[in-house]
């Protein structure tokens, strides 16, 4: 049987962890006295949109129990959220770990906390016990909800303190929060993933596909726009599966269509769309939508139909190829962006040639290429033929050239064009211009100052630069 699965909120469990933040703070502010000082405390992201968004949640909570929050690792509590999509995501954060044993022997009052994805792998957790005995706290991704518990646990008691669950079947969302940009949100609209592809450790970490109710997801976003935020990115591991557990079925473009009538919110994004689940609705959806961006995240992984029946991707060449094309030709505004993975087991020159096709016969506005990394405990992993370094260097290398092309000739087509950009930040390499993206996400950088952020502008694209414009307010 399926396990039934909460899809709205506990406020119970909210009730009982805003106790836990009020009890966090009294033990933060007597360490404050103690030390003359106030408290630091600073979260580290890995990984993806949602591990950035959980941040923003430890974050609301650490700046509620009293924390000032820090950018500077050297702080008295430092809390890693990691990934593990890929080994040298682990590796950069064991990596890590050791400069904080550096740090926390020069501060007696240095805490340090793990949570995230990689904590969701037992093998993680022996050798952080036998390797680095000075963490305090580990916590998993089904349990970030109860962080303010556990801070209060770690600080009470001596040791290694671990809770990591397997699963959960609750939703607690309404904890505090600080966003890292004040104008623009992730909003999680389901968790977890069924589509076990074979290479992907993500099922095994986040657990099963669970969405949350429409409506919550809409009063979320309606408080979000009240607090300033103009732009929401919907989160999901294959959005378009979005609703399959709800008592009231909605679909993803059911969703869409609920959350585009949000007055004042102007521009909404999401991450990801399976390929074989985009439908004609979703076509239609972003046809007669003002507010979701011409953007279109869709991971091909490979070209080859024989390694995506491998990959257990529930498509061929022929059908991505079909669905990107009609993108094309439905959508013409709309910028299609793709992940590609090279190398995985049995992967030969003549299925890099198929990637290299489709690469070249849809002509991405730009990819993430990935070299395949064997995660232990999934099925690829002890397929054989796992590929020689030496061949994936070579066709990693070509398959990035041709998609470093194709990006800089979509990007070419954009000149002169004006567009409204959403400003995020002063250019960090020259203070005299802004940043922003467009809503097909290509950056721009124009001349203005601080004021500009969060603002969307109307900016000509004067100057192609590769990969961005620079351009002029106009
Ligand atoms: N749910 C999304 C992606 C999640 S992970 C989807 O289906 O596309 C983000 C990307 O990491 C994937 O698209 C894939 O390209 C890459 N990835 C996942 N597992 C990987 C592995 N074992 N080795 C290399 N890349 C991997
Ligand atoms: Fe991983 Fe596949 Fe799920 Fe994406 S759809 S998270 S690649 S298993
Ligand atoms: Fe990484 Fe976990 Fe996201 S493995 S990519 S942080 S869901």
């Amino acid at each position: 049987m399926r396990e039934v699965f909460d899809t709205r909120t506990d406020p119970e469990e909210v009730a009982r962890q805003l106790r836990f933040i009020e009890e966090g703070k009294k033990i933060t502010e007597k360490l404050n006295a103690e030390a003359g000082r106030r408290m630091k405390a600073c979260v580290v992201t890995f990984g993806c949109q949602m591990n950035a968004r959980d941040s923003e949640k430890l974050t609301g909570i650490l700046a509620n129990m009293g924390f000032e929050m820090t950018e500077d690792e050297n702080a008295d509590f430092v809390i890693y959220n990691t990934c593990s999509v890929r080994d040298n995501a682990n590796q950069k954060v064991y990596g890590k770990l050791g400069v904080l044993n550096t740090y926390k022997k020069r501060n007696p009052h240095m805490k340090i906390a793990l949570c995230g994805c990689m904590t969701q792998e037992e093998s993680v957790i022996d050798k952080i016990q036998n390797s680095y005995p000075f963490v305090d706290l580990i916590f998993g991704t089904h349990n970030l909800y109860k962080f303010p518990e556990y801070y209060v646990y770690m600080m009470q008691k001596k040791g290694m303190f671990i809770d990591v669950w397997e699963s959960t079947t609750k939703i607690v969302e309404d904890l505090p929060v600080i966003r890292k940009y004040p104008f623009k949100s992730g909003v999680n609209i389901m968790f977890g993933c069924d589509k076990f592809c074979t290479y992907c450790i993500v099922p095994y970490v986040r657990g099963r596909e669970r969405s949350r109710e429409p409506e919550e997801i809409v009063s979320e976003i309606e408080k979000l726009v009240k607090d300033g935020v103009k732009e929401v990115m919907l989160l999901g591991q294959n959005v378009n599966s979005y609703g399959k557990n709800l008592e009231k079925k909605t679909t993803f473009p059911e969703l869409l269509r609920m959350v585009e009538q949000i007055e004042g919110l102007q521009r909404i994004r999401f991450m990801t769309p399976y390929p074989s689940d985009f439908d004609d609705d979703m076509i239609a959806c972003m046809k007669d939508s003002k507010k979701i961006c011409r953007h279109i995240h869709l991971p091909l992984q490979s070209g080859s139909s024989r390694i995506l029946k491998k990959m257990n991707r529930r498509y061929t060449k022929e059908e991505f190829l079909e669905l990107a094309l009609k993108l094309r030709r439905e959508l013409p505004d709309v910028a299609i962006t793709t992940d590609i993975i090279v190398g995985f087991p049995g992967e030969t020159k003549e299925d890099i040639d198929e990637t290299l096709d489709v690469i070249r016969k849809v002509c991405f506005d730009n990819a993430f290429t990935f070299i395949y990394s064997k995660r232990t405990g999934t099925p690829a992993a002890s397929m054989p033929d796992q590929v020689a370094e030496e061949d994936i260097k070579v066709w990693f290398d070509e398959v990035l050239s041709l998609v470093q092309n194709c990006a800089k000739e979509r990007t070419a087509l954009l000149q002169d064009r004006i567009e409204d950009v959403l400003v995020e930040d002063v250019n960090s390499h020259d203070s005299s211009l802004v940043t922003g993206r467009m809503s097909n996400n290509t950056l721009v950088h124009f001349p203005g100052d601080r004021s500009l952020i969060g603002e969307i502008v109307t900016v000509k694209l004067e100057e192609c630069r590769g990969f961005y414009y620079l351009g002029k307010r106009l």
